[in-house]
């Protein structure tokens, strides 16, 4: 007889789990867990014999797969707000950032921060997520761009995950800008990145991946080859911020390292498409960048779909680009800017995004073996989800199957 520790009943299930059925919707479900993961799930009528140590009804609601941020930079110190003013009045990303805003005004503000106020601040961020039914996220460094700062910021990353109870994956972004002592010497700054970053972060086991920023105002395709050459050799898979402003050769370059995901990729062209999809590199997509700057070009949504690039979705939470901290919300502008499905922003945030992080053998679907990471919606049918702007209807998270206090 099935030993397990908690059994679900009187619920909708929407599964996620076969690309090809939308929500692969399960009717009058039930699910059960054991030792924190999915030991059985389907109709209630078909449940095997048990022996469960609690059995609850849900009352009619809705199950998902708990909700995946693959890509985020909530730690940050200082805000730029005024920037956007600045944006509003016709001031473009670049010529801020070539004045040394930008990226540079939020690194000269988190180096200046304090470790306990950044983790207090993005702490914030973070809870603010999982009230909204997110269990596990990605956090890139990218706002400190020495070796002092890039270590505090994946260490502050780390510790968020404990004080939270989420599960926290860290990505090094140290070759997110390039930062002011290296000014026209970005040759060495990849160096320093390869030399002495990257050997630390690995022996410490700081982050799952490694990411960089490919554009005229960062860094160009030779220079991130490099540090992917010595990333991979670390042991650390990569990810790229790819063709976010203008068209870099970024899809083909991540494609070429056979990087976990390519992300922003408004100007991607067809043949960076078409490299993607021989490598299986995951598309991902940040509505709240595209509206924040403005962007009129939308990501090839097309010709994703017909190679079969898996699509994720995220907030890209920063303070520069994207001011979002709600994945429902990333969900809602995904649907309206690009005009993706509501299954596809629903797969986007729990299946893809899963795959984003190389997490998807073990989280992003409902499936007996998973982690019963689980959001509880109220809601008549998982569509509403995409619906409603600014809306809550989670009722309750469950992460690793114990309730998560949001
Ligand atoms: O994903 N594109 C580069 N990085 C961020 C923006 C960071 C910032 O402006 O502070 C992004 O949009
Ligand atoms: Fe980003």
């Amino acid at each position: 007889m099935a030993d397990w520790d908690l059994l679900l009943t009187n619920m909708r299930i929407a599964t996620l789990r076969d690309a090809a059925a939308d929500y692969g919707v399960i009717e009058d479900g039930a699910l059960a867990i054991a030792d924190g993961k999915i030991a059985w799930l389907g109709p209630l009528s078909e449940c095997p014999a048990h022996d469960a140590r609690e059995t609850r009804s849900l009352d009619n609601r809705w199950i998902t797969p708990a909700l995946i941020d693959c890509h985020t930079h909530l730690i940050f110190g200082g805000n730029r707000a005024a920037e956007y003013e600045q944006r509003l009045a016709g001031v473009s990303y670049e010529q801020i950032a070539a004045q040394g805003g930008g990226i540079l005004a939020t690194v000269n503000a988190t180096r200046a921060a304090a470790k306990d106020e950044l983790h207090e601040s993005a702490l914030r961020r973070v809870r603010q997520l999982a009230a909204s039914g997110v269990a596990t996220l990605e956090i890139k460094s990218g706002y400190g761009l020495d070796v002092r700062n890039e270590l505090k910021m994946l260490a502050i990353a780390k510790g968020l995950g404990e004080a939270s109870g989420l599960c926290v994956q860290t990505t090094l972004l140290a070759a997110h800008t390039i930062p002011p002592e290296f000014r026209g010497k970005a040759d060495d700054y990849i160096s320093l990145i390869c030399e002495e970053m990257l050997p630390v972060v690995a022996e410490r086991k700081l982050a799952d991946a490694v990411d960089a920023y490919c554009e005229s105002i960062a860094f160009d395709a030779p220079q991130i080859a490099k540090l992917f050459r010595a990333a991979t050799n670390a042991g650390l898979r990569v990810k790229l911020h790819a063709d976010q402003l203008s068209d870099g050769g970024g899809a083909e370059l991540a494609a070429h390292f056979d990087a976990l995901s390519a992300d922003h990729l408004e100007y991607t062209s067809a043949a960076g498409v078409r490299a993607m999809a021989k490598a299986g590199t995951t598309a991902v997509l940040l509505p709240g960048a595209f509206l924040t700057l403005a962007e009129t070009q939308k990501p090839p949504i097309d010709a994703l779909r017909a190679n079969g690039i898996p699509i994720a979705l995220a907030t890209d939470c920063n303070p520069g680009t994207s001011p979002l901290c709600s994945i429902p919300d990333a969900m809602a502008l995904g649907s309206r800017l690009f005009g993706l499905t509501p299954a596809e922003c629903l797969a986007g945030v729990t299946r893809e995004a899963a795959r984003a992080l190389g997490l998807e053998e073990d989280r992003g679907t409902l499936e007996p073996g998973k982690r019963a990471d689980i959001a509880i919606w109220d809601i008549d049918h998982p569509r509403d989800l995409i619906y409603w702007m600014g809306v809550n209807p989670l009722s309750e998270l469950l992460v690793g199957g114990r309730p998560l206090d949001t």
